[in-house]
């Protein structure tokens, strides 16, 4: 079996961090959610894996993942001029993936409990697709099955305005075969891309197999701020201490935190469950539960708690503590010199600031 991860599109529910950034390699815990997929992948014994890219991201994502071996996988990379839709996706993948089976993964979704179990029943059972869902009150925002009460299924309708089914169609797939047939048959949507949706529909009305597999445990689309925090926290409620840092004898950690190699923690409380990254610097600092602050940062004179810090950054000297924040790469948080009541702030297109 093959593994195909998308790993292209926009990303406009992240901007601005997706202006400069692929939102793929966005940090969960210190490490870019497609790198959850790809060890699902593997740990799923699914090793040579094909990586969708963007012209403008596939340079970062090329550079990020390289040839693979350090996953114990083989990956290959798929360039798609511009977002055309999940099936097309599929389309362009299909001299890469043969006559293989394979697990279609969308590269900024996030199991928490891997996919295991379901790449097995793929493999040993007579289907020719096997989709997973997971129960929600609203899917109005995804894809819907409707089921027929035996793990089979009968209908799959993409976002539904009418309630049909509380089951929505997360963003793992697994397919032999006859989806390149199903891809090159359907036509674009009003939304003008080839929809995952209506190549499993067609697979359906081809009388192909289509079995679901229902999971229990948490599944998140990190196509939002308040979802990466959610990511972060799943991951740091499993976390295990560790210290490849250094701290100092009037630090305290509390809890389960991780300081990666290089880390430097200085006349600070850090409260777990927390991660510091490499040659990351926290001086005269708190950082509280859920906080994932990337490499290279220096926290100096504030308080953080549950929010994300990408690379690069500083924040210094806040009378005001920072919470459920995802702060960009480069960025730069610090007391304005000057009046007291003065905000100078140099801020991206479609950032959001809460004062
Ligand atoms: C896409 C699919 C949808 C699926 C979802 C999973 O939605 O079209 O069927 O349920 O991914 O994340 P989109 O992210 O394009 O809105």
């Amino acid at each position: 079996m093959k593994g195909l991860i998308l790993s292209g599109g926009r990303g406009t529910r992240l901007r601005p961090l997706t202006y400069t950034g692929a939102k793929q390699l966005v940090p969960v815990a210190n490490k870019p959610v497609l790198f959850y997929a790809i060890e699902d992948l593997v740990d799923a014994g699914v090793l040579d894996i094909g990586i969708v890219i963007s012209p403008e991201t596939g340079d970062q994502v090329k550079a990020a993942v390289g040839d693979g071996a350090r996953f114990g996988a083989r990956v290959d990379y798929i360039p798609q001029d511009e977002p055309r839709g999940i099936a097309h996706g599929i389309k362009i993948s299909q001299e890469y993936i043969r006559d293989d089976k394979f697990v279609l993964f969308l590269g900024d979704n996030f199991i928490r409990d891997g996919i295991v179990k379901q790449v097995a029943a793929f493999r040993d059972n007579a289907m020719n697709a096997q989709i997973i869902l997971y129960k929600m009150d609203d899917p109005s925002s995804m894809g819907v099955a409707v089921l027929d009460g035996e793990g089979g299924v009968t209908q799959l309708v993409e976002k539904p305005k009418q309630f049909i089914s509380p089951y929505a169609v997360i963003g793992i797939y697994m397919f032999d075969h006859h989806v390149f047939e199903a891809v090159n048959s359907i036509k674009p949507s009003a939304r003008g891309e080839l929809e995952i949706t209506d190549t499993i529909q067609r697979l359906i009305d081809q009388k192909l197999t289509v079995r679901a597999h229902l999971i229990q445990g948490a599944w998140i689309d990190t196509g939002k701020v308040v979802d990466i925090l959610e990511a972060n926290r799943l991951v740091l409620d499993v976390l295990e201490s560790k210290n490849e840092g250094q701290v100092d004898s009037d630090s305290r950690l509390e809890g389960r935190v991780v300081l990666e190699k290089g880390a430097v923690v200085v006349n600070s409380t850090i409260r777990g469950p927390a991660i510091i990254g490499e040659r990351t610097r926290i001086e005269n600092a708190f950082v509280g539960p859920y906080t994932s602050i990337y490499y290279d940062c220096t926290i100096q004179n504030c308080e953080i708690e549950h929010s994300v810090v990408l690379e690069n950054s500083k924040i210094s000297h806040l009378s005001k503590r920072v919470a459920d924040s995802l702060i960009g790469r480069n960025a730069e948080i610090a007391r304005a010199d000057g009046r007291t009541q003065t905000l100078r702030l140099v801020i991206g297109d479609y950032s959001k600031v809460g004062i």
